[in-house]
């Protein structure tokens, strides 16, 4: 089997992370910050460490500005509905996952004003035009995307986020097809907000992921979403100020912050740019390899350096859905058909409202088998 849909989630791990999963269940699980028994203290020791290795992945000062939540979309709704109120405008980019969209559908509710900055057919963002909705409305918040789910385009966060920054918005970055691929210092790159999930190219478990605050975000412009025990101020009633507390009532996800732990040291042993060369170099063999053919669209061009690792097509003579049928059922290949819960990135590729075929790279992919998807791309295609 050949398994292309790791922008939904990697399918294999590394042994590390299965190794690390494999031990915490073993060695029994506690609850963290819960008791002073040494079980707890272990659990904490790990959501710590956890903390700290974040913080350090993403150019963080203060560890306890790592928020840990159940993915990206916890992480997005956490950050739209703690922020915004009545009568703010929003700017999001034209490459929004539904996690960024839905929610702020719902916002509407409230009196949010959502404005779209637009793309081209290949998923650049038309900066100037960026540029004109920043300078003419006062706007309070403006979500980036780092990289398109559909397409895997990169955009260029430090020059998008420089020019919110000048006109006083907030900034939140959903880098849920990004982190540890791209190295993000958000001090740096003046994020306020950034949104991170495990599963993806974390290489973690599923259910664990992060808001991550800048270490001069003031959180109390920051409401919380839920509300629940915390193991701290138990004294009170009310949620307590304090972070990460704050924003993390309930028991952690503590198989998946141990998960995380081992996934991060695993790649900061292999190496962010290591990590996407690799998937750069499968993505581009596989773009020139089917680029041309009869009957074949890209979304995509072929400055291969502007994607992660992620391509989607579609083939003009064959319905999508059944070219991934085909491609399962008669090569083992599996692949994303459809709109990868990015119907807006669809609309600006021209895809809109069928969708596209989607192959997405992870560390674990080789050449042999892009190769094999090559040979099998053609052989679908042909009349
Ligand atoms: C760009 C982008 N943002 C947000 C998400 C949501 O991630 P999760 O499902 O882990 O919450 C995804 C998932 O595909 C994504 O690709």
């Amino acid at each position: 089997m050949i398994y292309l849909d790791n922008a939904a989630t990697t399918s294999t791990k590394p042994d590390d992370v299965i190794i690390a999963i494999n031990n915490y269940l073993k060695n029994g699980t506690a609850n963290a910050s819960r008791s002073t028994h040494e079980k707890s203290i272990e659990a904490s020791r790990t959501v710590y460490d956890t903390r700290l290795l974040l913080a350090n992945m993403f150019g963080i000062n203060d560890e306890q500005r790592i928020i840990f939540t159940s993915n990206a979309t916890h992480s997005i709704n956490i950050a739209l509905k703690g922020i915004l109120k009545n009568g703010d405008n929003v700017l999001i980019t034209g490459i929004s996952h539904n996690a960024i969209v839905r929610p702020l559908e719902k916002l509407k509710e409230s009196g949010i004003n959502i404005i779209t900055a637009d793309c081209n057919n290949d998923g650049n963002i038309d900066i100037s035009k960026y540029k004109k909705i920043l300078t003419k409305n006062k706007i309070r918040l403006t979500v980036l995307t780092h990289a398109s789910n559909v397409n895997g385009i990169i955009h260029p966060i430090e020059e998008l986020s420089s020019i919110a920054k000048n006109s006083n918005s907030l900034i939140l970055l959903d880098a849920a097809q990004t982190a540890a691929l791209i190295k993000i210092d958000i001090n740096k790159l003046n994020i306020d907000l950034l949104s991170i999930t495990g599963h993806k190219s974390l290489y973690a478990t599923q259910g664990i992921g992060a808001l991550i605050l800048n270490d001069n975000f003031d959180y109390n412009i920051l409401n919380t979403l839920i509300e629940g025990g915390t193991g701290s101020k138990s004294e009170e009633t009310i949620q307590p100020n304090i972070i990460p507390d704050k924003y993390e009532a309930g028991t952690l996800n503590g198989i998946g912050i141990a998960s995380l732990n081992a996934s991060i040291k695993w790649i900061n042993n292999y190496g962010i740019d290591n990590l996407l060369s690799h998937e750069k170099h499968l993505r581009a063999k596989l773009y020139e390899g089917i680029v041309g053919l009869k009957n074949i669209s890209i979304q995509s061009t072929n400055n291969h350096d502007d994607y992660v690792g992620i391509l989607s097509m579609t083939m003009d003579n064959k319905e999508i859905d059944d070219v991934g049928y085909i491609l399962e059922s008669k090569y083992k290949i599996l692949t994303r058909i459809g709109l990868h819960c990015a119907p807006l990135t669809h609309s600006y590729l021209g895809t809109f409202p069928k969708g596209s075929i989607r192959f997405s790279f992870s560390i674990f992919n080789t050449l042999e088998e892009v190769c094999f998807v090559i040979n099998a791309i053609k052989e679908i295609a042909q009349p």
